[in-house]
């Protein structure tokens, strides 16, 4: 579905990805980007969804290549990105926020509503609250909701459980696996051990450049994995 080929981009002058490649494959349920701070996993991120763009090399997504596409062709196509600032309208109510969330998708709006509250039902208790007045896990639950409601066939989030207590970090990650029974998520993580646990596959970026992918079980069997950011 996205393949990623031989990409490097740039801030200015400043190369933060380097000769990267990946591939994400309809048959994924959660393909997870890990890697330390500054290693340009939210730079990815920013580049799928068409906000940046590589300097050299490919992005095919569903089968079409993207250097021609604005990030809002990118939505319509399917590709939808949950920012790790959340972005969220601060001053709108839950409501209004979902309902941007749908700006691609107005027709169904009424039946996707539904089916994101079903699945987040304190969007609906909140839904004439202030997203600024929520707290941090609602806020992060609305950001999710909101990626939704524009019928993502790949959702990707920037480190969803950032900031977050353990217990509601918890809460998150089985709402995504719940999400992932239907849609493809890519899950940018900083904690390696629960990107495991989750994921189908695994890619660790470290200083721009793709330093080892596979599956869970390969990961653990990797001495470097192991020992730079699995204790014990
Ligand atoms: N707008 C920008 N202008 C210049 N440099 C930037 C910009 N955004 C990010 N960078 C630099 O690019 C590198 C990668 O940043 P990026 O945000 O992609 O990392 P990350 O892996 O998402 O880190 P974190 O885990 O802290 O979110 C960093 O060195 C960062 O300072
Ligand atoms: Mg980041």
């Amino acid at each position: 579905m996205i393949s990623v080929e031989d990409i490097d981009v740039h801030y200015g002058d400043l190369q933060v990805l380097w000769e990267l490649s990946l591939e994400i494959r309809e048959d994924d349920s959660i393909v997870a980007i890990v890697g330390p701070n500054g290693a340009g996993k939210t730079t990815l991120l920013k580049t799928l969804s068409g906000v940046l763009r590589p300097t050299t090399g490919s992005i095919e997504l569903f089968g079409e290549a993207t250097h021609d596409l604005s990030p809002s062709d990118i939505v319509q196509r399917g590709f939808v990105h949950v920012s790790e600032k959340r972005n969220l309208f601060h001053d709108l109510t839950v409501y209004e926020n979902l309902r941007m969330g749908a700006y691609t998708q107005r027709d169904e709006f009424d039946e996707t509503y539904e089916e994101v509250t079903d699945m987040f039902p304190v969007l609906e208790e909140r839904r004439d609250q202030k997203a600024g007045t929520l707290s941090g896990g609602e806020q992060q639950m609305l950001a999710i909701g909101r990626g939704l409601m524009a019928h993502p066939t790949v959702l990707a989030l920037d480190e969803p459980s950032g900031a977050l207590a353990p217990q509601l970090a918890g809460r998150v990650f089985e709402k995504i696996d719940e999400i992932s029974e239907d849609i493809t998520i890519i899950l940018i993580e900083q904690h390696v051990d629960q990107a495991l646990d989750l994921s189908d596959r695994v890619y660790l970026l470290e200083n721009g450049r793709i330093a080892t992918e596979g599956t869970g079980a390969e990961m653990l069997e990797s001495d470097h994995v192991r020992e730079t950011y699995l204790s014990g």
